[in-house]
């Protein structure tokens, strides 16, 4: 239907030519005391529907109206009568198929839905106009993201998604277990464990008789990824600029707007590279997409701009010919502290030199004070992780976070330490033990590289670009406490 509707001349040119379509109805009426009938139809592919015009002769009319029918039919596209919104439509010769729906039982009626509601039918989502605008957004900046990495010669590694490495040592991490029917559980439990040991109580038998305590599948506890930055460095410190793209996990305790426990992360790792080059590969890499999606999504941001948020292309269109702000984070704190000193501005969390700012502060700076992305670096060492490389004033790190409007903060990176003393001294000040780092250890010790890299956090971009305001409405199937459908 895009091939269709979407050309400049709005399909008009297609006239007399022999189509087939698929797709679901939207809305459709009977006219003419039921001789034939009108249907909207979408088939996801951009957000207008077409037109089709469909002779009792030829099928069930009744059948064809309700909402949410597929529908698959040929025929010819003609040139509607003047005066019609259309610019083409199509006349059925023959129905192929028809996929009825009870309209009495369907979930998802023409009615308005909330994003609410829709978060309870998760499976159903996908035939709404916002959630397969905002599907067609997301395809748009995965292809960029890999169109602008790709084309900037950085290699696309596949990290692992099992890992024994806890990369921002936050301890945040789903542990992963081997799954034994309940029932044979509960039983050899009984059996083979009477006693099962008191710190070891949630152990499950296997099918041997021996009892797993989620470790032995791989000889060792392993937890889904919070970060593939710690494998992508072993790339990066081997064959230069390297990229991973994929799912990562945080079990945080996060009810927030902007906080998934599943989400997808974009890091690009750059060889002989310090803060500044990490600096301007994150703002070129934001620019680009933003410019993608003014290029090749234009009719999916009017749609989102007409029913979400009317400033998103504006906000899209700033970012890509706006210089980013760019401060230290002790700049940014003073910024704060003004703001609270001489304009009055209240903030929950207090501002004092050493806080991990919040999103209230990013949104402020970003928001208010600069009206544009700004990338605030040298954040103090006590509030980062362990792997970001010390400055020469020893209190803080060469780390920087790309704040932008309507999302806070988007990317986080740093350059990485590559003094094997210092990072050694690095990891035990922050309470971490040694053994599950020496391989990383080992990178600095033979043939250590200056690099660095960032995480870009994929849904929060998809946030800042379509003016969505949950994070759960731009992934697919999202996952947070309490929840996990499908
Ligand atoms: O700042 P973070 O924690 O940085 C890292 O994980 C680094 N290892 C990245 C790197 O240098 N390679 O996370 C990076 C970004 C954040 O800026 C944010 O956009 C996003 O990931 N993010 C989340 N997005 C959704 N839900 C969550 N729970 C998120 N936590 C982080
Ligand atoms: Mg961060």
């Amino acid at each position: 239907i895009r091939s269709i509707v979407s050309r400049p001349d709005g399909g008009a040119g297609l006239a007399g030519q022999r189509v087939r379509v698929g797709g679901w109805v939207k809305t459709g009426r009977e006219q003419g005391k039921g001789s034939f009938a009108f249907l909207e139809v979408n088939d996801g592919s951009c957000p207008a529907n077409l037109q089709v015009i469909v002779d009792a002769a030829v099928a069930d009319l009744a059948q064809l109206v309700q909402t949410g029918t597929s529908v698959s039919v040929e025929g010819l596209l003609k040139n509607p009568p003047e005066g019609t919104k259309q610019r083409v439509e199509l006349r059925v010769e023959k129905v192929i198929d028809v996929g009825t729906v009870d309209p009495a039982k369907y979930p998802i009626p023409k009615t308005k839905l909330t994003l609410e509601f829709l978060r309870d039918r998760i499976h159903f989502r996908p035939r709404t106009n916002t959630i397969s605008a905002v599907a067609r957004i997301r395809n748009a900046l995965a292809f960029a993201t890999h169109t602008f990495f790709q084309e900037h010669g950085f290699l696309y590694v596949h990290t692992p998604i099992v890992t024994t490495s806890d990369c921002e040592g936050a301890g945040e991490m789903f542990q992963v277990t081997t799954l034994i029917n309940e029932a044979e559980r509960v039983e050899k439990e009984l059996i083979k464990n009477p006693d099962p040991p008191s710190d070891k109580a949630e152990g499950i038998p296997r099918k041997d008789g021996k009892i797993d305590y989620g470790q032995d599948f791989f000889g060792r506890q392993a937890f889904l990824t919070v970060s593939g930055q710690l494998q992508v460095e072993t790339y990066a410190c081997a064959v230069s600029n390297v990229y991973t793209f994929g799912p990562t996990f945080r079990a945080e305790n996060s009810h927030t707007c902007r906080h998934l426990a599943e989400f997808w992360m974009v890091e690009p790792e750059i060889a002989f590279a310090d803060l500044k080059d990490d600096m301007n590969c994150a703002e070129a890499y934001v620019k680009f997409m933003c410019h993608w999606l003014l290029d090749k999504c234009l009719d999916d941001m009017e749609f989102m701009a007409k029913n979400y948020d009317k400033t998103c292309i504006d906000r899209l269109r700033m970012v890509a010919s706006t210089p980013f702000e760019r401060i230290s984070y002790t700049e940014a704190v003073e910024l704060l502290l003004v703001a609270v000193k001489k304009e009055g501005k209240k903030f929950e969390k207090a501002v004092e030199w050493g806080i991990d700012l919040a999103s209230e502060h990013e949104r402020y700076l970003t928001e208010v004070k600069f009206q544009k992305p700004v990338i605030v670096y040298n954040y103090p060492k006590g509030i980062k992780a362990f792997y970001m490389r010390v400055n020469d004033d020893l209190n803080t790190v060469a780390a920087m976070d790309v704040l932008v409007p309507k999302v806070g903060e988007l990317i986080g990176g740093s350059q990485r330490e590559e003094r094997i003393d210092i990072i050694k001294d690095r990891i035990l000040e922050m309470g971490l033990p040694l053994e599950p780092y020496e391989w990383y250890l080992d990178l600095r010790r033979f043939g250590t590289v200056k690099h660095c890299g960032f995480g870009l956090g994929f849904e929060r971009m998809i946030l800042f670009a379509t003016g969505m305001d949950n994070i759960r409405d731009v992934i697919p199937f999202p996952r947070y406490p309490g929840r996990a459908d499908l």
